[in-house]
């Protein structure tokens, strides 16, 4: 039956014993049959922290969210492979943060040369480089301000700048998060301009001004040093703007929308999924990862069943791609109970 279609239920003799949905719900093997949603290894996309300035740092608690190096980012690759990972997503953190954030687009900087470290190693691995100025800044907003705020045009040429030097040092995705307007049509003309038409566009079309997203700023040290993101990042009550922005990043030339955070936001997952034909993904984020590890860390829930459970919710709202910290915990077979 076509899903909205009401359950004919007037039409059949709906007594007792008829329906028993029991019945198909009492043996493993039929269960297993009968699944309706399922998520595998490559359909997750793991993040990445390349630091050029400190030595690789660990983190306690939270393993997905280490701080490495060039080189040991590339091995890391190289265990996510193995593991069946099939696309990273990398974030760099520059030796100096400034007040343009021109580190970015720096061909030397630690983003380029874990692309190239990557693609020497494993030309097989998708390589996906996030664009955005919090990291390189040091006011740790997402672009360019002036009079204390981000202003839209200064900001479209150095995302465009970025994005460009990950494309020549070989990513295969670009993906911009800074929630500036018209960033893919940017992007698109100046990969296109350069001769990068092939890289393609994983945009954050739908990004919320999340408090989910935390830890990763711990990580990037990439927090606002005076207010906060609400003045490009979308507001948590608003879904049908969520929508225009995914209409908007696909008439742009996106190649892949992307909604984020994920679990706090499966109703935007599913309305994305039902209105658009491009892939779509989803960003289950720093706080997210967090929250799983510290209950399983205290016993309150089992560990791999809730990634299982989340992971599932996240396909079965309708992502195509999950981008998740859980990738590496996978991959290293760190996570029990499944
Ligand atoms: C911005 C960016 C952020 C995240 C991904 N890209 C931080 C922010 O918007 O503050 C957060 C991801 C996460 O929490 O895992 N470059």
């Amino acid at each position: 039956m076509p899903e909205g279609d009401p359950i004919p239920l007037g039409s059949t003799p709906a007594g007792r014993g008829v329906h028993q949905p029991l019945r198909l719900r009492a043996h493993g093997p039929v269960r297993e049959m009968l699944a309706e949603t399922s998520w595998r290894i490559d359909h997750l996309v793991a993040p990445l922290f390349v630091t050029a300035k400190r030595p690789a740092q660990p983190h306690a608690g939270l393993p997905a969210l280490a701080r490495r190096g060039v080189e040991a980012t590339a091995r890391m690759a190289e265990t996510l492979h193995d593991g069946g990972v099939r696309a990273v997503l990398l974030f760099g953190i520059p030796s100096t943060k400034t007040p343009t954030g021109v580190g970015a687009a720096d061909p030397k900087g630690p983003v380029p040369a874990a692309i190239r470290a990557i693609k020497e190693r494993l030309p097989e691995m998708t390589v996906a480089a996030d664009v955005c100025l919090c990291e390189y800044t040091d006011h740790g907003h997402c672009g360019i301000l002036r009079d204390g705020r981000v202003d839209n045009e200064l900001t479209l040429p150095r995302l465009a700048a970025a994005a460009t030097s990950y494309a020549e040092a070989g990513a295969d995705w670009v993906a911009p998060s800074a929630m500036a307007d018209h960033q893919v049509a940017s992007l698109r003309a100046s990969l296109d301009m350069a001769g990068y038409r092939s890289t393609a566009i994983l945009a954050y079309a739908a990004k919320f001004a999340s408090a989910f997203y935390g830890p990763f700023r711990d990580v990037a040290d990439s927090a606002p040093s005076l207010g906060d993101r609400r003045g490009y990042q979308l507001d948590p009550r608003n879904a049908r703007e969520a929508l225009r922005e995914l209409e908007l990043d696909t008439q742009e030339g996106a190649d892949i929308l992307m909604v984020k955070p994920a679990l706090p936001y499966l109703d935007v997952i599913r309305r994305a999924r039902d209105r658009s034909h491009l892939p779509l993904a989803a960003y289950q984020v720093s706080g997210e990862y967090a929250m799983i590890k510290a209950a399983a860390s205290r016993g309150w829930v089992e560990e791999g069943r809730a990634v299982d459970e989340a992971l599932t919710a996240i396909r079965r709202a309708g992502a195509d791609l999950i981008v998740s910290y859980f990738s590496t915990d996978l991959a290293l077979g760190g996570l029990r109970g499944r």
